[in-house]
């Protein structure tokens, strides 16, 4: 093992590399504007923290344009993708101002969009927000949630996986 000191640079490409080893679902955290338009955005960063109460946990980069919006509103949806949902997850992790065109959703609580064909989607409320370095870390209680028995997207080393 090396014992010389890595550059910044390389700190950052061998963390990034290693979180990777860290297999995980894809979700589409989605809410509304405070005038009605639909957002939305890819995020693997979801993770379960309590049963009860119920809470979730996910993390927000701090230069993302929607990073305020998310902060102040009062609902949002955490959609978990299904296997065949890739292409929902590329659109809603590239830069676009109507990323929801003219996709057909449900409505959750407040008038929030719920994705169509997910594995689960979780409704919460907008409960606790901590900063967390380059991340707001949101802390939330469930409201409502549903799931369908379908087989769940995978990320794993920067790549999409199914299950074998
Ligand atoms: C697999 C995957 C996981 C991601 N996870 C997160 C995440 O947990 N938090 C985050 O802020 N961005 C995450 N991103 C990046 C955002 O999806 C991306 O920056 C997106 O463009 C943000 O939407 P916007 O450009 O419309 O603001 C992830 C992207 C991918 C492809």
């Amino acid at each position: 093992m090396s014992h010389q000191k890595s550059s910044p640079a390389d700190f950052s490409r061998n963390f990034r590399n290693a979180l990777g080893m860290f297999a995980t679902g894809i979700a589409v955290v989605t809410t509304r504007t405070p005038e009605g338009d639909p957002i939305g955005l890819t995020i693997n960063s979801f993770n379960s923290v309590s049963l009860e109460p119920p809470l979730i946990v996910w993390s927000l980069a701090n230069q993302l344009p929607s990073r305020a919006i998310f902060e102040n509103c009062e609902y949002y949806a955490i959609n978990v993708l299904a296997e065949d949902q890739e292409p929902l997850s590329r659109l809603f992790s590239t830069r676009s101002d109507d990323k929801f065109g003219s996709l057909d959703v449900d409505t959750g609580v407040g008038g929030i969009p719920l994705l169509k064909g997910c594995c689960a989607r979780f409704e919460c409320r907008n409960t606790v927000r901590h900063p967390g370095g380059d991340h707001v870390v949101f802390l939330s209680e469930v409201l409502n949630f549903d799931r369908q028995s379908l087989p769940p997207l995978i990320y794993h080393g920067g790549a999409y996986r199914r299950l074998a």
